[in-house]
Parts: structure tokens; C-alpha cells; sequence
């Protein structure tokens, strides 16, 4: 139905902050799998130690995961302009977005 990983977001001593990439089968979506993923990987990054978990590029357009990472407690920290090249959109905003654990 759908996979996510959790890895240190740098080496070294950025290694306390967590990234995450989450995907879920196309038949899935919007059934609340991607929910309950992010939910799972920010508990077991809290356990595992991780201080923050902090996505690097969240393409502006894809609303669902936009609303899905506020729903789940994170900010929009920082915006990289035109940092996405979407196949039909061209040049997108791409954000960073961040949630303390
Ligand atoms: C992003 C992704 C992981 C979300 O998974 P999902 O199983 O579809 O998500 P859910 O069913 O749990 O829905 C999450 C929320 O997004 C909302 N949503 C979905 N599409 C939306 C849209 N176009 N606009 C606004 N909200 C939307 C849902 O209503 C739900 O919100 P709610 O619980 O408040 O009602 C999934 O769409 C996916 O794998 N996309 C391709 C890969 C990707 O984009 N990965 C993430 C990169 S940051």
C-alpha cells in the first residue's frame, strides 16, 4: 500500500535531524495510508532519537502532501524559487518544511 524511509537528514552532526520520504501505491491514495505513515515515522524517529524531522523539497503544487505535513505539525521554514521542474507545470516552488520531536 505504501512505504516510507527515515534517515539521518546530514552526516555528522546534522545527524540528530531526520528526513523521511513517504510514496503510496496510486490505488491507495487518499484512503489515509500516507496519514498513517507520517504518524508511524515520526514516532519511531522520536524513538530513535532524532531532535527534528525536516523534508528538503516539497513541491509547492502537491497540495495533498502541502496539507498533509501541516496537518502533521510541520512549518514551511524555508522556500527555494522555481527549485522543482515538474514535467507539466515547468519551474515549481519547492519548500522545506520542519517539525521539532
Ligand atoms: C503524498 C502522499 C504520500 C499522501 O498519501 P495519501 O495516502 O494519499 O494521503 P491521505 O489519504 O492520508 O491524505 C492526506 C490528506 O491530504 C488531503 N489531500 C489529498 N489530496 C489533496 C489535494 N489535492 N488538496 C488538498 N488536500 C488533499 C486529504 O484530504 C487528507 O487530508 P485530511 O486527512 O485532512 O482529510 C501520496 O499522495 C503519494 O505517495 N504521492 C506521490 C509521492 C509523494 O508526493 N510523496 C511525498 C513527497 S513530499
Amino acid at each position: 500500500m505504501g512505504a516510507y524511509i527515515v534517515k539521518p537528514n546530514q552526516p555528522g552532526h546534522g545527524a540528530h535531524i531526520a528526513n523521511a520520504a513517504y510514496m503510496v501505491d496510486a490505488g491507495w491514495r487518499g484512503s489515509g495510508v500516507g496519514r498513517q505513515l507520517g504518524e508511524h515515522s515520526l514516532l519511531i524517529a522520536k524513538d530513535a532519537g532524532y531532535h527534528g524531522m525536516q523534508y528538503n523539497m516539497v513541491v509547492s503544487s502537491n497540495k495533498g502532501a502541502v496539507h498533509l505535513w501541516q496537518s502533521l505539525g510541520f512549518d514551511i521554514i524555508g522556500t527555494v524559487p522555481g527549485g522543482f521542474h515538474h514535467a507539466g507545470e515547468g519551474y515549481v516552488d519547492a519548500y522545506i518544511m520542519f517539525k521539532k520531536l
